[in-house]
């Protein structure tokens, strides 16, 4: 048994930049991990291994169709599917062990195992009982279900299955055209699969702006992605090395059927809460089985902090960081702070696809004045000779004042790119300020310059 001035339950994004931040401050902090390894799923199965497949399967994309015209000449790799997924656990195994550094150099306890907490001030893991004067929950999340599918992580998979999966299979269902069946979608289309997307509503991305979201599905499209739309996955029946998705379309109540060699589940997640003991702590929740906190990141309960996925707001990453920072300063005295209203979201598929603040339905929802600045990639020198010309950004800013609103951006390094904006709308900025930095030739960026120009006297390049 140990005192802690707090205890962080969980070491993804969120929970292990808040022990860090906790332990910067003076805060004498542990962190509690029953997986094997520290990071949570963005590490160990999620945003860091989807990148690393990302990324070794756009190198083959760009092998088979743009070397030729730039003069590199030989055969086409082939996909060693073994080594890659090595390639992807090594690239896991950096970043975890970089985690397990930092906990060292800040001197912060790793209590291995699964935590519960019996009481207010007390973690208990395994028979031992800790105290702690602040519990922080950052636990996470997992697949939500979906009922009539049967999850084996063989051949109805959800994220964690699909990134290991056997050999690249032939043909691939996808139930959900939300930011994971997307990512790996792709992934897999680009390594040879027939890749269907089955998706509910009748439009891909719920919630980015409508002219990205339908841009982005042509260009998937023309990837070799098919998509089935407005349609309702019912059930799935698997065999040992098949499966059958049955689905019924929304506009005529029709129900077909699909075969496929594998089925990724990806529908949504849903806060990770088991074996907490919330239940007998009576801890607000949402209706959504969310933890309740105030705007301090407290719990209904004095001294339980709660981040991340098992809060409202994007299951994001990066929100949970800086929530994990934000509650680890209002611990210690200071006042944490997020602005939720400049979170970015980044899809990294390629083109990639990034979105920060409202976009134009929100702005029409609330009935605000608006004008829109935009420039397609076609006029950007560098994105042509880099065979990234389809694509653009659009700049949203207020009618009246020119203040920055919000940005989509459907292109190259388009993750790389918003964060310019990002910095712009957390000063203030209006369009013109963007518009009158000058930018680097040639660079991506001058797109988003010119999307700035584009809400003034116009963009040059268009
Ligand atoms: P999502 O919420 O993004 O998309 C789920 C999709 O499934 C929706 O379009 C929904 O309409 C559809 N759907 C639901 N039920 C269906 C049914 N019965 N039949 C057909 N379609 C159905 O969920 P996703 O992609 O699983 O991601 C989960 C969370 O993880 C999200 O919050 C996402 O932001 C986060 N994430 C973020 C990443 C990033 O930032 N790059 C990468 C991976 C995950």
């Amino acid at each position: 048994m140990s005192d802690y001035d707090v205890i962080i339950i969980g070491s993804g994004p969120g929970g292990y930049v808040a022990a860090i931040r906790c332990a910067q401050l003076g805060l004498k902090t542990a962190c509690v991990e029953g997986r094997e390894t520290l990071g949570g799923t963005c590490l160990n199965v999620g945003c860091i291994p989807s990148k690393a497949l990302l990324h070794a399967s756009h190198m083959l994309h760009e092998a088979e169709h743009n070397f030729a015209e730039m003069g590199l000449k030989g055969k086409s790799p082939s996909v060693d599917w073994p080594q890659m997924l090595k390639y992807k656990q090594s690239t896991i195994d950096t970043n975890t062990k970089g985690i397990e550094f930092l906990f060292k150099k800040n001197k912060i306890d790793w209590i291995k195992g699964w935590a519960t907490i019996p009481e207010a001030g007390k973690v208990k893991v395994g028979d031992d009982v800790h105290n702690a004067k602040n519990i922080i929950i950052a636990s996470g999340s997992e697949p939500a279900q979906l009922k009539g599918v049967e999850v084996d992580e063989k051949i109805v998979v959800s994220s964690t299955g699909a990134l290991e999966l056997g050999k690249v299979p032939k043909k691939l269902v996808v139930i959900g055209a939300g930011v994971i069946g997307l990512e790996l979608g792709s992934v897999y289309a680009r390594l040879g699969s027939e890749v269907t997307v089955i998706e509910y509503l009748d439009h891909i991305t719920p919630g980015m702006d409508s002219e990205v979201s339908r841009q982005f599905q042509k260009m998937l499209t023309k990837q070799g992605l098919e998509f089935i739309m407005g349609a309702a996955v019912q059930q799935t029946e698997a065999t040992k090395s098949k499966a059958k998705v049955t689905y019924k379309l929304r506009s005529d109540d029709s129900e077909h059927t699909l075969d496929a060699d594998v089925v990724l589940l990806a529908t949504g997640r849903r806060p990770f809460v088991d074996g907490l003991g919330l239940d007998a702590l009576d801890i607000t929740m949402t209706d959504r089985g969310q933890i309740a906190v105030n705007d301090q990141w407290e719990t209904s309960v004095k001294g339980i902090y709660a981040i991340g996925d098992v809060i409202e707001g994007p299951m994001l990453a990066h929100k949970a960081e800086d929530e994990g920072m934000a509650a680890a300063e209002q611990i210690a005295g200071k006042h944490g702070h997020v602005n939720y209203s400049v979170i970015p979201g980044v899809i990294y598929t390629h083109p990639e696809v990034a979105n920060v603040g409202e976009t134009e339905e929100t702005l029409k929802k609330a009935g605000r004045a608006y004008k829109v600045g935009k420039f397609s990639f076609m006029g950007n020198a560098r994105a042509k000779a880099n065979f990234s010309g389809d694509g653009f950004v659009k700049l949203l800013a207020d009618k009246e004042t020119d203040r920055i609103l919000g940005c989509h951006i459907i292109g190259p390094s388009a993750g790389d790119l918003i964060h310019e904006v990002c910095v712009a709308m957390e000063f203030g900025a209006s369009a013109q300020d963007l518009a009158m930095t000058c930018h680097a030739h040639p660079t991506y960026s001058e797109a988003v310059r010119e999307a700035a120009l584009a809400c003034g006297d116009g963009a040059i390049h268009m």
